[in-house]
């Protein structure tokens, strides 16, 4: 088959690679040159593990190009997927003009009987404003479908080529069926739904593992009251297959550029359609929060940051990504910076990032190895669990202070660095 995919973002370069490794010839689309002169090199311009491995082997193979040409690419394609960014706009309304700009571009190379899959995140509706645009400036026949994307970010070639399952939505017999071919080498359940429910199961999907998180981060905000242990807790539950302790633990509130986005679009959703009294609404607003009533906490404890050194562990939003969209160390640093401390920034991946996203102050300087942010510390923060952080031998330090110890994601053994001589601090622990 021959493919194009507009728009160059994660899910845009992992699904081209992935596709052109089944054997498919595959266009990578995207107005920005300096992307796709990137994309052409085999460079990714974020970092995925095994992705940069994946462009090359197929670049190489001569199945996927990089392009910035919508005719070129699109005028030879039976396949059309939008794969654009739907960033929340100021009021958490998802702001679709990269997918409509997109359709506007694509529609009038369109061959007869292209389908158009809407891969980007996007609102239960949307299809019927697409079909619209793409008929102002097409005469051909055309279809279109929904195929949300659920990969995670750090394992997203591992997550597309083996899938969990394949959601397809459309109504049509032979798009399905068209659809369904291009995804059997993933051997995952393809399960067919109309477009609206593609699009439901989307947005249900991360709004549940955004609710599961924040139900789990207040029954450790309890924990804390009474003694208990949210680490037992979840062993002792999770055994219930109803329930399960997979993919949930506890931490300052869930980030990135999908969970807060896809909440509160879903948030605005509920109150367009007049279903105020909205579960969505309180899971956002206490995890916007949560960060800040345990930094309180935390401050309270060491009586105040005003010129404490800090050394902030895990600037990324999650471990195996450069990516810094919504991720708790954009709001720590910067409540930390108010409060007077004096702040080491480290992270594996993400430095270089952090230095355009997190403000530029005189308090704030980034290290190069672990070993040089935690020197002198007053406080460690563990904010991310990656490897390199969580396998770090902090416990045979030898502490000649007491160094507080804030573990954001309860990934250390509390009594080893107790007895090491941290005082330690968990999450509900
Ligand atoms: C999430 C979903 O997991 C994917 O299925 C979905 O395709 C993607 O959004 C998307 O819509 O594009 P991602 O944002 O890459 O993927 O990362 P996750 O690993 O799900 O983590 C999201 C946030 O939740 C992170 O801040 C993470 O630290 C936090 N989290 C996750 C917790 O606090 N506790 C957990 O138990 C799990």
């Amino acid at each position: 088959m021959k493919i194009t995919i507009v728009g160059t973002g994660f899910v845009g370069v992992v699904s081209a690679a992935v596709y052109a490794s089944f054997g498919h010839t595959v266009f990578g689309l995207d107005v920005d040159e300096k992307k796709v002169e990137m994309l052409k090199q085999a460079q990714v311009p974020f970092f995925e593990p095994g992705l940069s491995e994946l462009l090359q082997e197929q670049q190489s193979k001569g199945t996927l190009f990089f392009t910035t040409n919508y005719q070129e690419s699109i005028s030879q394609c039976e396949i059309i997927v939008i794969a654009v960014g739907t960033p929340s706009s100021s009021q958490g309304k998802v702001d679709l003009k990269y997918v409509y700009n997109a359709i506007e571009s694509m529609a009038p190379y369109l061959q007869e009987n292209t389908i158009v899959v809407l891969k980007s995140t996007v609102p239960p509706g949307t299809a019927d404003t697409v079909i619209a645009s793409i008929k102002a400036k097409s005469s051909v026949n055309f279809h279109v479908a929904s195929m949300p994307e659920f990969l995670k970010e750090g394992s997203a070639v591992t997550d597309t080529l083996h899938p969990d399952r394949v959601v397809i939505g459309t109504d049509d017999t032979s798009v399905f069926a068209k659809l369904s071919e291009l995804h059997q080498p993933m051997q995952a359940p393809i399960v067919q739904t109309s477009i609206a429910s593609a699009q439901m199961a989307k947005y249900a999907a991360n709004a549940y593992l955004a609710t599961r998180i924040t139900f789990i981060n207040e029954i450790a905000d309890l924990c804390e009251t009474n003694g208990a242990d949210i680490q037992e807790v979840i062993t002792a539950i999770g055994y219930d297959k109803r329930i399960g302790s997979h993919y949930w633990y506890p931490g300052v509130g869930y980030g990135g550029s999908c969970f807060p986005k896809d909440v509160k679009e879903l948030v605005a959703y509920s109150q367009s359609v007049n279903y105020m009294d909205s579960l969505l609404a309180r899971v956002n607003s206490i995890n916007d929060t949560r960060v800040y009533r345990i930094l309180e906490k935390l401050e309270k404890s060491m009586a105040g940051f005003q010129q404490k050194k800090i050394a902030v562990l895990g600037l990324a939003f999650k471990p195996n990504t450069d990516d810094m969209r919504e991720a708790p160390s954009t709001k720590v640093v910067p409540y930390l910076l108010e409060k007077g401390a004096i702040i080491k920034g480290y992270d594996p991946k993400a430095l270089e990032t952090a230095k355009q996203v997190l403000p530029q102050h005189e308090n704030l300087t980034y290290t190069s190895s672990i070993e040089e942010a935690i020197h002198d510390a007053d406080l460690i923060i563990a904010l991310i669990e990656w490897q390199e952080i969580i396998s770090y031998p902090f416990a045979n330090q030898v502490a000649t202070l007491p160094i507080h110890f804030f573990d954001a994601r309860n990934q250390f053994n509390k009594n080893a660095l107790q007895n090491a001589g941290y005082i330690y601090k968990g999450v509900g622990r």
